[in-house]
Parts: structure tokens; sequence; C-alpha cells
């Protein structure tokens, strides 16, 4: 499914079920010692994913740890994303002469609890997914707005180092091309910080997917 959303230059690899005897690094091993079964499990399957896409990138296998904010360093030569939730697991990894970033999030494929549409939503988004509920059943694109948001945030915070508030961005649904627009609607940054993503979805077996590969190239006039 991942693929399907990326550019064939993005090696993208996913898994609905946990690989078994994933060796960890000692420095990965030492931010999930603690950890409950859940994230250790989730944890290792993204990092399983990730060194597989290295290898298809022609890059040695490399310690993935979560840096500032939770961000993942990456080998110099590489950036890419990391997602998982129940069911699924991904990794996409790309080589940054190629991207600058990239942005994956994966959602059970459910509405959003109550409340959690108004808290994440901006007035245009949330009467598009009205519509869009009723022209397009069978998507819960609600929880896709979400989905679509976070991986937002994780193309736009390794090129900037800021944080985005879900209100600094307004996602718009071509539900025909099965992609979306984010428009940033924030000035932080300066010059060279991404003013606009274009991103792809799916939403197959339970799960909605949603990716962004960014390069300064295609940077969407706001
Ligand atoms: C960081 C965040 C986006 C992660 O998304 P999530 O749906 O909670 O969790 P996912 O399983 O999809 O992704 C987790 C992975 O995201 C990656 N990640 C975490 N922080 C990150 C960051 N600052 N930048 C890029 N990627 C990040 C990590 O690889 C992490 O996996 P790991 O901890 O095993 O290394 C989310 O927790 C968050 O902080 N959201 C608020 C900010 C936001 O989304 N704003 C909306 C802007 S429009």
């Amino acid at each position: 499914m991942l693929a399907d959303l990326l550019p064939s230059t993005v090696a993208a690899v996913e898994v609905r079920t946990d690989p078994v005897g994933v060796a960890l690094f000692p420095e990965e091993e030492d931010h999930v010692r603690d950890a409950v079964p859940k994230r250790r499990a989730e944890f290792a399957a993204v990092r399983w994913c990730a060194r597989t896409a290295m290898a298809e990138l022609g890059v040695p296998p490399a310690p993935v740890v979560p840096g500032r904010r939770g961000a993942p360093a990456w080998h110099p030569e590489l950036t890419g994303s990391m997602t998982h939730c129940a069911g699924y697991r991904a990794a996409a990894l790309a080589r940054r002469e190629d991207f600058a970033s990239v942005g994956i999030d994966a959602e059970p494929d459910l509405p959003l609890p109550d409340g959690i549409l108004e808290e994440i939503s901006l007035g245009p988004e949330r009467r598009q997914v009205t519509a869009l509920l009723a022209g397009h059943p069978g998507i819960a694109w609600d929880r896709l707005l979400f989905s679509a948001k976070e991986s937002v945030f994780k193309a736009w915070y390794p090129v900037t180092g800021l944080e985005l508030g879900f209100h600094q961005a307004l996602i718009t649904f071509d539900p025909a091309r099965r992609g979306f627009t984010a428009r940033l609607l924030t000035g932080a940054g300066g010059a060279r910080a991404p003013r606009a993503f274009t991103g792809r979805f799916a939403a197959e077996d339970g799960i909605l997917a949603t990716a962004i590969a960014h390069t300064a190239h295609a940077l969407v006039p706001a």
C-alpha cells in the first residue's frame, strides 16, 4: 500500500505482523530497555522496516535513534519517516539528494473519538470532512485528516526543527486522485521553510495511510 503512495526512489517497507527476533543496536536498546512490550514491539518492528529500506537503497544497516522531539536520526545520506499503529508498521526512506524530507502516517480506519476533530481541524477542513463522508462513504475521513496532519508534521519538523500546530496546516483532499495538499499557515522557518506539501493517501484492510515526499522543488505556491 505505502509504496504506491510514494515515488519509486523512496524505499517503502511495511508489515502487518511484527517480524520475529529483530536485533536492536545498543543505542536503540537504551531507548526501550524499560518500555512496555507494546512499545518495544512497535519500536523494533519499524526499525526492521527501516533497515530493510536501507538495504534497498544500498546503505548498510544503521541504528535509528529517537533524537530531538522524537525525530529519528538517520544515516547522513538518508532522510525518512516511520509510523506504527495496531496491525501496521512502516518506514519510508530516501536519499537526501532526492528528497528533503519524508512524512508517513498510518491510523486505524475508524472515526476519531468524540471531540477530537474539532480540536485538530480548521473550519474548511470540517466542512470538507462532512461532504466527503456523505459523498465518498467507506473511509473515516476525519481520521484521514488527522493522519494527513501527522504526515505533514513528520515532513515539516526534520527540515525546520520547529513545532507545527494542528491549526497551522490546511489540508485539502482530492478524493479522485487519492491525494491531498497541505498549505502551511505559518511564516515560521524563514524563506527556506516549506509553504506547502502534496501527499497521497490509501485505505486498505482497515488501515489508513498518508505519505508525503518533499523536495525543495515541489513547493506549491501559497
Ligand atoms: C510526532 C507525532 C507526529 C507522531 O505521530 P503518531 O501518530 O503519534 O505516531 P506514529 O506511530 O505514526 O509515529 C511515530 C514515529 O514518528 C516519528 N517521529 C516522532 N517524532 C518526530 C518528529 N519530531 N519528527 C519526525 N518524526 C517523528 C518516530 O519515528 C516515531 O517512531 P519511534 O518513536 O518508534 O521512533 C505525534 O506524536 C505528534 O507529536 N503530533 C503533534 C504534532 C502534529 O501532528 N501537529 C500537526 C501539524 S499540522
